[in-house]
């Protein structure tokens, strides 16, 4: 047998980068590495990064410094970097930092296991090939450990859009569904391993095509899973929201009452700029759509302020887009260019300006999602329970719509799925009592 090592993974960015962890962490699982919460008694760090915004790399370079006296304490300690900062500088991130040993980017980390065997040869592995393979194919079979109650499943990778201000078709290739049957496989193994809701992932995941109804035709099959409650899928893009999803959302019972559906602006000429191929009015149509479809569905969304060119009117088109939809959950950013995106090139909105706008749209998004979150005090909702609360004898859980729900309760175990009354509505939080 070989000797136990530890391995510490931290992750960064998106939830597909939370699956691609788990996944590096079983493959290096077969070289003897267990997990360890702490990069101090680590024989390996992986930082599996995002390249969404410039903060967001810029990060990586800090975190590696803080790793250099972990390093000359322990000349045996390899460090990796994986993701989406692996695959765009992955070179660079070897020149500028020499205590990295390995890069593998996100479409390459199943041979993980060669590339650690050459950094324990003292050699330096580096790979961010787009391999012809599929790398899920030549993954081990997943570990069969029992789990926590939610887990995500990655259907769709890459993405064709080339949104102007986006990296991530770079950063993770063109657009590939994994095959229906194989997705049906790893859910069936979720599900054994004691896993109720599934969200699968994929930067577009509307656009999969790996089941001959699409999306919504897995989402059919899925739901067919005895023991599995609860699917929800993210991130959609609003052009492949087609009728066969909507209508999924209206018919099936295990699909939950929830959609992030970015659309980053609501200025028709910022849209256009941004080369989302929508337009804003067809935006709000399709929401119209939807919620005729599941009447009580949870909107939620993604927006950019400061992008090149936009005007202090573009802005407040935004701010009316936002006001129409009435959004639960929103996420903002404000532009930040990056290398290799056609908008890096052009001239930018001033950093005053761009906060000043993310200042109003997020007081205005807050100020609509408490309303939303509000509106559930004295409901009856479902709650899937996944931790205990810091208070003695209270347990966390998520509704339907995706809300933090907190209860006291005796009774309640982790994985238990409970009808419960709204009772409170709290900051970020709902408070609940069982019915
Ligand atoms: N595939 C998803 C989004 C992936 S990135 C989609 O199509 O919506 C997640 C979010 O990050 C985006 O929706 C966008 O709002 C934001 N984002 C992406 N690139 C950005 C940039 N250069 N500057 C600021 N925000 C950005
Ligand atoms: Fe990026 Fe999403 Fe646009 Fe694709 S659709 S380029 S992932 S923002
Ligand atoms: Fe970031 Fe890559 Fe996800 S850039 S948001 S980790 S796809």
């Amino acid at each position: 047998m070989s000797e136990t090592r530890k391995l510490f993974i931290k992750t960064y960015g998106c939830q597909m980068n939370v699956y691609d962890s788990e996944r590096m962490a079983e493959a290096l699982g077969g070289q003897g590495y267990v997990e360890t919460d702490t990069p101090d008694d680590a024989d390996m760090i992986v930082l599996n990064t995002c390249h969404i915004r410039e903060k967001a790399a810029e990060k990586v370079y800090s975190e590696l410094g803080r790793f250099r006296e972990l390093k000359a304490a322990k000349p045996g300690l390899k460090i990796g970097v994986a993701g989406c900062v692996a695959q765009a500088e992955g070179e660079e991130i070897m020149r500028r930092q020499p205590l990295v040993d390995l890069v593998v980017g996100p479409q390459s980390y199943h041979k993980l296991p060669q590339l650690e065997a050459r950094t324990r040869a003292g050699e330096k592995a580096l790979d961010t090939d787009f391999p012809e393979e599929d790398k899920f194919d030549h993954l081990a079979a997943r570990p069969k450990a029992r789990r926590a109650p939610a887990a995500f499943l990655t259907v769709q990778e890459g993405c064709d859009k080339f949104c102007a201000f986006c990296v991530v078709p770079y950063t993770r290739g063109a657009e590939v569904s994994r095959p229906a049957e194989r997705v049906m496989s790893e859910a069936r193994d979720l599900v054994e391993r004691g896993v109720r809701e599934i969200t699968l992932l994929g930067q577009n995941v509307n656009a999969y095509h790996g089941h001959d109804g699409g999306l919504a035709g897995l989402i059919r099959d899925l739901a067919g899973i005895d023991g599995l409650e609860r699917i929800r899928f993210t991130t959609s893009h609003p052009n492949d929201m087609d009728d066969a999803l909507i209508a999924a959302h209206g018919e099936v019972e295990k699909l939950m009452p929830y959609l992030h559906l970015p659309v980053q602006s609501g200025s028709d000429k910022v849209l256009k700029a941004m080369n989302r191929k929508h337009d804003a009015e067809s935006y709000l149509r399709l929401i119209e759509r939807i919620r005729a479809a599941r009447p009580d569905i949870l909107i939620s969304g993604d927006f950019i302020v400061g992008f090149p060119g936009e005007t202090e009117e573009d802005f407040r088109a935004t701010m009316d887009l936002v006001s129409a939809v009435e959004y639960g959950q929103c996420y903002s950013f404000k532009y930040s260019p990056r290398p290799g995106t056609p908008a890096a090139e052009r001239s930018h909105v001033d950093e005053a300006t761009k906060d000043e706008r993310l200042q109003r749209l997020q007081a205005l998004l807050r100020s609509q999602q408490r309303v939303v979150q509000d509106r559930m005090v004295g409901q009856e909702v479902n709650v899937l329970f996944e931790r205990a609360g810091r208070a003695a004898g209270q347990m966390v859980g998520k509704s339907d719509h995706l809300h933090s729900v907190f209860v006291e309760a005796e009774d309640v175990a982790i994985g238990d799925l409970r009808r419960v009354r709204i009772v409170e509505s709290a900051a970020n939080s709902l408070r609940a009592e069982l019915v």
